[in-house]
């Protein structure tokens, strides 16, 4: 298959993208005490920087936003400077970088709360599905989060439009707000998790008010053209439930659509859930058949690609760019090994989350992997398991 496509430069608002190959945002686990990312994760962005883009593992905008252990955080001067030494790696080669920026809402435990009471939501419904994670890397039951109260929003607001202040003093190319999977933005979208009664709840205008209003304010603080938004509209991660999710994305890209944002990147039905579809197979529409008509720009896609499926994407007029999620974890060259029709390593998912250098530094280039014995190597066509 030719993969031609995938070469081309494209502009997302103030970035200028050499090729189409973006790493989509992985959560690692692996920041320093207090949120702040060390040289080591300094060293893992770096070496992933041949890729059109690099879109950071969610980064939380609060502590009342932070859901899992050893992530890292933007609302500290000591994250700042920690994010300074990825930032600096980064650009230093020649890359460029994006921060995700999130508040895990319900999707997370008392532990992590400022206060140590329970999470915050849109409502205080549980999520039926799986479960939470605990400082100490434990899995416990998800608690009943607290419903918001309405004059705690313009706070919500404001930690997402001061994040982004604080990304872009980090060095960050732009920013990406993380409405997608199941977290706060996502659960003020769907009407199974959000029943609320005030402006914030009932019409799709008052569920997607939230998002928009943050949107607006980091528009304001730091330009549309510095701004992504990530959508999963399929997805069910976190028990995401809406009655009527078409109409629902299509009301929210529409919206996002009037402003004029860098990019609009969306995760494909194909990986809406926890993992991938059993049979790879099965036929799934692209986002951009249902949504493209609702937004006049750039559009990223991610989820369960190939290289060849990628370029297919492209060609096609369903993406402008892919972002590739766990091929980015097992090929720090990935760019230069697709360019190259060479093979991918295959990631270790018990190394996903936590832990040191290994499965997270130590993935072998091509070049050093004829002297590497683990992770070994397998063909393109069988690497996703
Ligand atoms: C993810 N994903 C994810 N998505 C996101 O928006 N923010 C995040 O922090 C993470 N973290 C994360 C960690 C790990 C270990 C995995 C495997 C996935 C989802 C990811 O960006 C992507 O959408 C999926 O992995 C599907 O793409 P691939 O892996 O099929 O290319």
């Amino acid at each position: 298959m030719n993969l031609k496509s995938l070469f081309t430069p494209l502009r997302l608002g103030a970035l200028e993208l050499p090729h189409r190959i973006v790493m989509a945002p992985l959560t690692r686990m692996r920041a320093g005490a207090g949120g702040v990312p060390t040289a080591m994760n300094a060293t893992y962005y770096g070496q992933r920087v041949a890729a059109a883009m690099i879109i950071t593992e969610a980064t939380c905008v609060s502590q009342q936003g932070v859901g899992y252990p050893n992530v890292p955080g933007i609302f500290s001067a000591e994250q700042i400077a920690g994010w300074k030494l990825v930032t600096n790696a980064v650009h230093a080669r020649g890359g460029r970088i994006v921060q995700q920026i999130v508040h895990n809402g319900r999707m997370s435990h008392s532990a992590y709360m400022p206060d140590r009471s329970v999470p915050v939501a849109p409502t205080a419904i549980i999520s039926a599905f799986g479960q939470a994670f605990t400082p100490d890397f434990q899995l416990v039951p998800f608690e009943t989060p607290r419903a918001l109260e309405t004059d705690e929003i313009p706070g919500i607001v404001e930690s997402f439009r001061q994040a982004a202040l604080n990304s872009r003093e980090a060095g960050f190319d732009a920013v990406e707000i993380h409405g997608a999977n199941g977290y706060l933005l996502d659960q003020f979208l769907h009407d199974g998790s959000n029943k609320r009664t005030d402006g914030y709840g009932g019409s799709l205008e008052n569920r997607a008010r939230l998002l928009l209003e943050v949107v607006d304010s980091i528009v304001d603080a730091i330009g549309k053209d510095r701004l992504g938004v990530r959508l999963s509209p399929y997805g069910t991660f976190g028990d995401m439930v809406d009655s009527d999710p078409i109409t629902l994305y299509k009301f929210v890209i529409g919206e996002l659509g009037k402003r004029g944002l860098a990019y609009l990147h969306l995760i494909e039905a194909r990986a809406s859930g926890v993992s991938l579809a059993e049979d790879p197979t099965e036929k799934f529409a692209y986002n951009a058949e249902i949504f493209r008509s609702a937004f006049d720009g750039p559009m990223i896609s991610a989820g369960g690609y190939t290289p060849e499926s990628a370029a297919e994407a492209i060609e096609k007029g369903n993406a402008d760019a892919v972002a590739f999620g766990r091929f980015y974890i097992a090929n720090p060259d990935l760019y230069e090994r697709i360019k190259g029709k060479s093979s991918l390593n295959k990631y270790d998912r018990p190394t996903f989350y936590g832990g040191g250098d290994h499965g997270y530094t130590d993935y072998p280039t091509l070049a050093e992997s004829s002297v590497s014995v683990v992770p070994q190597t397998t063909p393109v066509a069988t690497a996703i398991s």
